[in-house]
């Protein structure tokens, strides 16, 4: 069996919910993942320090070994005082939803200029900044392009802040990132290196690829890929996974969040081993995005088979991207 080694996985960008299915998602992403960025677009949102101790706890209880990296919900209303506890709890990094973009954002930044006071106070304590880039009022395809200039005026009015532009779905996007400051960086999904917006709506309906981004044109989409293959530091891996019982994606009002835990790390391979860029995935998913959070890089190392299995049709009650469908790598 052919075989390929790489530094056990991080992902920069996850999402467990919380109640009983949180266990339950935590340990699948333990099976693929050393390391995890928790976002904070629970029910209720994770936004005080205390909410960070109970929810680190609790995913603790769930996965012992499973290190968490955690995040709040950035609203306008925190103090210094609340950055800094939070920051002490185990914070490194605040989450910017604009409000209403995407799912649990309801409570999101609806006033740009509100939250610059914390951004600020954000920037003084190290606090790195993680951004939903999708401006609510843009028509659904314009809104990660209509964001751009937002993170380009946060860049240039807090200089010291480290800017992560979540989920790139466009290559308007890729080129703002390349073009701005060093501190400015980019996670990049499984989903979005794979699908366009023809995976969603160009045949039948597909729930179960329905996300937020949403999947842009080809040319986006190979703008994304050549970013992940590019070697450059400034993007790095972040699933974006994001489960949902199988009801509410095929609901009438069906839930954004694509379910990539499971299968993450085995289609990473597949799509770096078919651009003959498998020397560029160990930095992409076990390197760069630990040196940005200022982190050591994993010493373990993980390795994987090429041997074909099939998807499972559900897991933890939620369809996984390319359920029933045949992929080649796994780990041994
Ligand atoms: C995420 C979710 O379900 O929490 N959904 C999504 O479509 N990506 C939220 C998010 O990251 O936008
Ligand atoms: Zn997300």
């Amino acid at each position: 069996m052919q075989t390929i080694e790489l530094p056990l996985p991080d992902d920069f960008h996850v999402h467990l919910r919380q109640g009983p299915a949180l266990a339950s998602y935590a340990k699948t992403v333990s099976k693929e993942f050393g390391r995890i960025l928790v976002m904070p677009n629970t029910v209720p949102p994770i936004a005080s320090a205390k909410a960070i101790l109970d929810y680190r706890a609790e995913i603790k209880s769930a996965v012992p070994e499973l290190e968490t990296l955690m995040t709040f919900k950035l609203n306008s209303k925190y103090t210094a005082m609340d950055l800094e506890q939070m920051k002490l709890a185990g914070a490194v990094a605040g989450k910017y939803y604009p409000a209403g973009v995407t799912t649990n954002s309801e409570d999101g930044v609806s006033d740009f200029e509100s939250v610059l006071p914390v951004i600020s106070e954000m920037e003084k304590l190290g606090l790195v900044l993680c951004v939903h880039g999708e401006e609510p009022s843009a028509f659904c395809l314009d809104r990660e392009k209509e964001f751009i200039k937002r993170v380009e005026f946060l860049s240039a009015k807090f200089p010291k802040l480290k800017i992560v532009f979540e989920h790139l779905s466009t290559a308007a996007a890729v080129e703002a990132v390349l073009r701005l400051p060093q501190n400015v960086v980019a996670t990049l999904t499984v989903h979005h290196l794979l699908q366009t917006l023809d995976d969603v709506v160009g045949g039948s309906l597909s729930p179960h690829h329905f996300c937020k981004p949403l999947p842009k044109r080809p040319e986006d989409r190979e703008a994304l890929r050549q970013a992940a293959f590019s070697g450059n530091p400034k993007f790095f891996f972040g699933s974006d996974s994001a489960p949902h019982e199988k009801e509410k994606k095929e609901g009438p009002c069906g839930a954004a969040g694509v379910y990539s835990a499971p299968v993450a790390v085995p289609l990473l391979i597949e799509i770096f081993e078919r651009a003959y860029k498998l020397n560029k995935l160990p930095d992409f998913i076990g390197g760069f995005g630990a040196d940005f959070y200022g982190i050591p890089r994993h010493k373990e190392i993980r390795k994987y088979g090429k041997e074909d299995w099939i998807v499972p049709q559900i897991v933890n009650g939620a369809v996984p991207l390319f359920a029933g469908k045949t992929l080649h790598w796994h780990k041994i």
